[in-house]
C-alpha cells in the first residue's frame, strides 16, 4: 500500500475514532441532560410544571401580589419577555433561583431582529448585501450584546417569504426566494446560537412565524392567510426547514391560520409537519396571545377550550395570554390532557435551559462588566457599517453622476428623512436597549463627517413627514432655493420606521406625506439629482427613479446608516448590493415577484402589442426593479456558460461554469445568479428558480471563471402526490445579473 495511502488509513481511522468519541460524549451529554432534566421533573408538582410553560411578559410589571416577582416565587412564570438589562434580570433571576421552590432559572426572551444596541441594516435590507458571512456575523455581533444584557433568547430569524410591500414585516424577511431565504435564514441561526448556547456570549434563536404568515391578505397584518399545501411546501417551508436544519432551538407559531385552522391549534402544521416531517424537537411557542386569539376568531369557544386546543396542537409556551397558567391544571384533573403531554412540554422548556447554561450557571448572562464593554464598541460599529454599506442597492446612475465628482464643493442634503435617527432603526431596532439619539449617524451627519472642509453641506428639510398626509410644502421654496445654490442635491425620501414593521401595513405604495411634491419641485430646477432611498419595504418609486439622475436603495441602514450612505455616494465603497424583492411599478401590480409560474398567456415579449396576452393594457407587466437588480459604478461581462454534460441521468450533478469580467473603471463585487427552469413538468412549475449564485470581488480588467454545481434536488419539486421527485426532461439553465437580465441559457437533458 503506498504510503500516502497508509497516511489516509490512519487519518480515516484517527477520524472515525475521533467522530466515534464524540458521538458517545454527544450521547453522554444527552444522556446527562436527560437524566437531570427527568430528575427535575419528578420533582416538580402540577403547578410549577404549568408555570415553565407561562411566558410572561415584563411590560404589565404593576407590584402587585400578581406581580412578575410574586409569581416568580410561586413558580409560575418559566420565561420573561420585554425585560432588559443585565442589572434588573439578575434581581429577577435571583428571586427565581434563591426564593422558589425549585430554583428553576428564568429564561429571558427578546426581539433581537438585527441588532440589540449596534443596529444593523433592517432584515430585507441585509440581504440585499448577499453576503451570508456578514449576516452571520451580524446575527453573532446581535446575541453578543443580546446575551451581555441579560437575554437567553431572540425571536429571530424571521423567515416569512411575502410578495406584498403593503405588508410591513416584508421588511423583517429575506425577499421573495425560498432558496435565498433558506440560506439565510441558517446563517442567522448559526449566528445567533453560534457552536456553544452554553457560552453566555450566544442566544437561542427563534425561527417565526411558522407558517405562511406572510400571505396576509391584502397585506393586512394578523388578517387571513389562505393559500395551498403545494404553496405551503414550496414557498413557506423551505426556510423553516433550513433553519431546523441548521440547529434552531425554537419555533414560533404564527398569528395565522392554514387551510382555515389557526397555526396555534393546527395539528397538522404543528405536529404532523413541524414535528414528525422537519423533524423539530425543539421548545415551540405561541405568538402573542394567540391561544385567547382562537376565541376572538371563533375556533374556541371559549378560553379552556382554546387551551385545550393548543396544548392538543403541541404546542409547548404561552406567550402572554395567562391562559395555561389559568387552565391546564383543571384540564388535566378532568382527564381531557395527560400529564405525559405536560411532562414533554415542560422537558422541551428545561432542555432549552439547560442547553443555554441556566442550569450550570443560572447567573452567566448578568455581567455587568461585559455589558458595559460588549454594547456598541468600535467593532461592532464598524461592522455595521460594513454591513449598511454591502447591502445597499445602486438602482440609477445616469452619466455616471456617482460616485460625486472631487470637484463637487456644495452640497444640498433635502428631505425629512436626511436628520432622521429612529428611522434608520427600522421598527424593531433599539426598541429595547434603549437606544439614544447621539448614537445613531443620520445621513445628513455622515456627509458631513465624510467630506472635508473644502466642501459645503447645507440641509433643507424640503417637506415634513409625519404620518401620510401631506405637510410643510410650505418648506419646498427654501429647499428650491438651497438647491439652486448648490452644485449636487441629494434627496433623502422614504418611510417612518412606524409605518413598516408590525402592524405597519399601508394600502398603498405611495411615498408618504408630501414626498413626491418635493422630488417634483427639487427635480424642475435642473440641478443634478441623487435620490437616497429610507425605507424598510418597496415604494412605488417611478417618479423618483424618472426624475433622478441617481438612485441609490439604502434600506434602514442601521446605527451606521449615515456613514454608509456616504462611503458609496463619495466613492469610498462601489455598491455591490442586489435586490432580493421585487419593486413593483405601482399597487395595482401587487404582488409581483420573479418565480412566477409560466401561464397560456404570458406576455409576448417580442411582441408586446398582442392583446391576447396576461398583460395590463395601462403598464407594463414587468416590475419597475426586478428581483437581482443592482448596478455598479464598474461593469462586469459574462461569457463562456459550460455544462459538464448537456445530458445527464437522475442521479448525477451537472458542473456549470461561465467566466465574468470586470470591463470598467473600477474595482467592483458582481452578485452571478444561477436559475433553473424545468421545460416541462406534471405540476405548473416557475419559468425560472434562483438556484445558486456567487458574489465575486473583481479588480477593474479582471477576469475569473466561477463554478456551480447542479444536483439532483435541484431539479426536483413536488409532484401531483406532494412526493419529493425530479422528473426526467428538459431544463433551461440560465446564468444572470439579475432575474431579468438573463446572459445565457443552456439546455440540459435528465434521462
Ligand atoms: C409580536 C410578533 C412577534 C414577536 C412577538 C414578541 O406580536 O408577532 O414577531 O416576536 O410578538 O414581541
Amino acid at each position: 500500500m503506498k504510503k500516502n495511502n497508509q497516511a489516509k488509513v490512519k487519518i480515516s481511522k484517527i477520524v472515525l475514532l475521533f467522530t466515534f468519541s464524540v458521538g458517545v460524549i454527544t450521547a453522554q451529554n444527552t444522556s446527562t441532560m436527560d437524566k437531570k432534566v427527568n430528575a427535575l421533573i419528578q420533582k416538580m408538582t402540577l403547578e410549577e410544571k404549568v408555570g415553565q410553560l407561562n411566558l410572561a411578559t415584563f411590560v404589565n410589571e404593576n407590584n402587585t401580589t400578581n406581580s412578575l416577582s410574586e409569581m416568580i416565587k410561586r413558580g409560575e412564570i418559566g420565561s420573561i419577555l420585554k425585560s432588559n438589562g443585565a442589572e434588573k434580570n439578575l434581581q429577577l433571576q435571583k428571586i427565581a433561583v434563591e426564593q422558589s421552590r425549585l430554583g428553576i432559572p428564568i429564561m429571558f426572551q427578546e426581539d433581537v431582529i438585527h441588532g440589540y444596541k449596534t443596529i444593523f441594516p433592517s432584515p430585507l435590507g441585509e440581504a440585499a448585501g448577499w453576503n451570508l458571512e456578514t449576516i452571520e456575523k451580524s446575527a453573532s455581533i446581535a446575541a453578543k450584546e443580546a446575551s451581555a444584557s441579560g437575554i437567553h433568547l431572540t425571536y429571530a430569524p424571521m423567515v416569512d417569504i411575502s410578495n406584498d410591500p403593503r405588508w410591513g414585516r416584508i421588511v423583517e424577511g429575506a425577499g421573495e426566494d425560498p432558496f435565498y431565504a433558506s440560506l439565510v435564514a441558517s446563517a442567522r441561526v448559526k449566528g445567533f446560537q453560534g457552536n456553544d448556547l452554553a457560552s453566555g456570549q450566544n442566544v437561542m434563536a427563534c425561527v417565526k412565524h411558522f407558517a405562511g404568515y406572510g400571505a396576509a391578505l391584502a397585506g393586512r397584518d394578523y388578517n387571513i392567510a389562505d393559500f395551498s399545501e403545494r404553496t405551503l411546501r414550496e414557498i413557506y417551508l423551505p426556510p423553516f426547514r433550513a433553519a431546523i436544519n441548521s440547529g434552531v432551538g425554537s419555533v414560533m407559531a404564527a398569528y395565522s391560520a392554514y387551510d382555515g385552522i389557526p397555526a396555534t391549534a393546527n395539528q397538522k402544521l404543528l405536529k404532523d409537519i413541524l414535528r414528525k416531517e422537519l423533524g423539530f424537537n425543539g421548545m415551540l411557542i405561541t405568538d402573542w396571545e394567540t391561544v385567547r386569539n382562537l376565541v376572538k376568531i371563533g375556533t374556541a369557544a371559549n378560553e379552556k377550550e382554546a387551551v385545550l386546543q393548543s396544548i392538543n396542537a403541541g404546542v409547548d409556551v404561552d406567550m402572554t395570554s395567562g391562559l395555561f397558567l389559568k387552565h391546564i391544571k383543571e384540564l388535566v384533573q378532568e382527564g381531557k390532557i395527560n400529564v405525559d403531554v405536560i411532562d414533554q412540554a415542560v422537558k422541551r422548556v428545561l432542555i432549552a435551559k439547560y442547553k443555554l447554561g441556566l442550569f450550570d450557571d443560572p447567573y452567566r448572562f448578568f455581567d455587568l462588566k461585559r455589558e458595559k464593554e460588549t454594547l456598541m464598541n468600535a467593532e461592532h460599529l464598524e461592522f455595521a457599517r460594513k454591513a449598511a454599506r454591502e447591502c445597499m442597492v445602486l438602482l440609477k446612475n445616469e452619466n455616471q453622476l456617482l460616485p460625486l465628482n472631487k470637484n463637487i464643493k456644495k452640497i444640498a442634503v433635502i428631505g425629512p428623512l436626511a436628520n432622521r435617527k429612529k428611522d434608520l432603526l427600522s421598527w424593531w431596532g433599539g426598541n429595547y436597549s434603549q437606544w439614544k439619539p447621539e448614537e445613531v449617524v443620520s445621513i445628513l451627519d455622515g456627509l458631513k463627517k465624510s467630506v472635508d472642509s473644502s466642501v459645503e453641506i447645507k440641509y433643507a428639510e424640503g417637506v415634513k413627514l409625519d404620518g401620510f398626509e401631506a405637510k410643510g410644502l410650505e418648506l419646498i421654496p427654501e429647499a428650491v432655493k438651497l438647491a439652486l445654490e448648490s452644485d449636487v442635491v441629494i434627496l433623502v425620501v422614504g418611510e417612518e420606521f412606524s409605518m413598516s414593521g408590525e402592524a405597519g401595513s399601508i394600502s398603498n405604495i405611495n411615498l408618504p406625506g408630501a414626498q413626491e411634491e418635493l422630488v417634483n419641485a427639487i427635480a424642475k430646477i435642473g440641478k443634478p439629482l441623487v435620490t437616497v432611498l429610507l425605507n424598510g419595504r418597496p415604494f412605488d418609486i417611478q417618479n423618483v427613479n424618472t426624475k433622478s439622475n441617481a438612485v441609490l436603495e439604502a434600506w434602514q441602514p442601521g446605527t451606521m446608516g449615515g456613514l454608509a450612505v456616504a462611503d458609496i455616494l463619495l466613492g469610498k465603497y462601489n455598491p455591490s448590493g442586489k435586490l432580493t424583492v421585487s419593486f413593483p411599478r405601482n399597487t395595482g401590480q401587487i404582488p409581483i415577484y420573479y418565480n412566477y409560474k409560466r401561464t397560456s398567456h404570458d406576455v409576448n415579449e417580442t411582441n408586446k402589442t398582442v392583446r391576447w396576452t396576461n398583460k395590463y393594457l395601462d403598464i407594463p407587466t414587468t416590475p419597475l426593479f426586478p428581483f437581482g437588480y443592482g448596478l455598479s459604478y464598474t461593469e462586469f461581462s459574462y461569457s463562456n456558460l459550460k455544462l459538464s454534460s448537456s445530458a445527464i441521468n437522475p442521479n448525477q450533478s451537472v458542473n456549470v461554469s461561465v467566466e465574468v469580467s470586470n470591463t470598467g473603471k473600477a474595482d467592483g463585487e458582481e452578485v452571478i445568479q444561477l436559475y433553473v427552469g424545468d421545460d416541462v413538468s406534471s405540476v405548473a412549475r416557475p419559468a425560472k428558480e434562483l438556484k445558486e449564485y456567487a458574489k465575486i470581488s473583481l479588480k477593474k480588467g479582471e477576469k475569473k471563471t466561477v463554478n456551480f454545481i447542479l444536483t439532483p434536488t435541484d431539479f426536483s419539486f413536488y409532484n401531483k402526490e406532494m412526493k419529493w421527485v425530479l422528473e426526467p426532461g428538459s431544463f433551461s439553465i440560465m446564468i444572470g445579473a439579475s432575474s431579468a437580465d438573463i446572459k445565457f441559457t443552456e439546455k440540459l437533458s435528465i434521462q
